[in-house]
């Protein structure tokens, strides 16, 4: 053996050392044909866990342009690029937010909110300036897109930042307020907040797991779906939540009631089973 590729297995073993640990934490039993393929890109992915305590440092000069950076590195459908993003560092309109979002308390903790938002607007004043119509826009498909299109550069955001030892948490309640925080930040019509996103420095004193995901089988088909293969995969979830929930100190609820609590009936969607109404109101149209 050449020292070249003794040094080479060192690497892909590292590499598999690695993946069998994210693996682990990931989904709490092994997974098969994951060795192999491993970078510092994979690593920031499968590491990724929501950050809901921030110190109070602040952000330093230029993160939120690099974030927007890689937010708009983002693939966007046929790069009209409907979306936008509203950040908000100060704490009073911060406080509002946490407001609107249920007082959810790491929104005041993070020194930095951005709110995405799926927005129709710019395109339909290009529109006007051309003497043309975007009309398209006003069936699901153009709401489908600018919401899509504000969830991938988002994303990228989140990823970005957490490759920078930045923690982030989405915030989806703020679409319990749409019309509120369209008032709060000058919303023009065709625009909506689709979610927030808190940036900040986790908290080291306060170590938050890595939620296990469902086994692949669940999620991954090949060829054709399957439902009834999905069964045995969920019961194994519930069990690694379980074990998750105790370790972080959370109730002992199992996986698949957090889920229905989620959707079970138009209550627990704190205000959402009237979104359509307010995104026409907010000058959205679903033909
Ligand atoms: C669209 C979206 C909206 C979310 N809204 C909230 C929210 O309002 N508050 C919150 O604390 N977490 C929120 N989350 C975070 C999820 O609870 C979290 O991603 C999920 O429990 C999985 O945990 P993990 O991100 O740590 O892996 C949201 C996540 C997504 C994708």
């Amino acid at each position: 053996m050449t020292l070249a590729s003794l040094n080479l297995n060192i690497q892909l073993n590292a590499s598999d050392d690695a993946i069998d640990r994210a693996a682990a934490h990931r989904y709490r039993e092994s997974v098969p044909n994951l060795r192999g393929h491993w970078n510092e890109t994979l690593a920031v992915i499968l590491n990724h866990r929501s950050v809901r305590h921030y110190l109070t440092r602040p952000l330093e000069a230029g993160i939120v342009e690099t974030l927007i950076a890689a937010a708009q590195s983002a693939p966007s459908s046929s790069n009209v690029q409907a979306w936008s993003v509203v950040a908000i560092e100060d704490p009073e309109q911060k406080a509002r937010f946490a407001a609107y979002a249920g007082n959810q308390k790491h929104i005041l903790d993070a020194p930095l909110l951005l709110v995405w938002i799926a927005d129709l607007a710019r395109v339909n004043v290009i529109a006007e300036a051309e003497g043309t119509s975007a009309e398209g826009g006003q069936y699901l498909e153009g709401f489908l897109v600018s919401a899509f299109d504000a969830t991938f550069a988002a994303q990228n955001a989140l990823v970005a930042a957490e490759s920078l030892g930045l923690g982030t948490c989405y915030i989806g309640a703020l679409r319990n307020r749409p019309l509120e925080v369209a008032e709060d930040i000058g919303l023009p019509p065709r625009t909506t907040v689709v979610f927030g996103l808190t940036v900040g420095y986790p908290d080291p004193k306060v170590e938050t797991g890595i939620k296990p995901r469902l086994p692949q089988e669940a999620v991954l088909h090949r060829g054709r779906y399957s439902l009834e293969a999905q069964q045995q995969p969920i019961a194994r979830h519930d069990d690694h939540s379980l074990n998750f929930r105790r370790e972080q100190k959370l109730d002992a609820t199992p996986w698949r009631v957090l889920a229905l609590n989620r959707l079970r009936d138009a209550a627990a969607l704190k205000g959402r089973h009237v979104l359509k109404e307010k995104l026409e109101k907010l000058g959205f149209e679903f033909k």
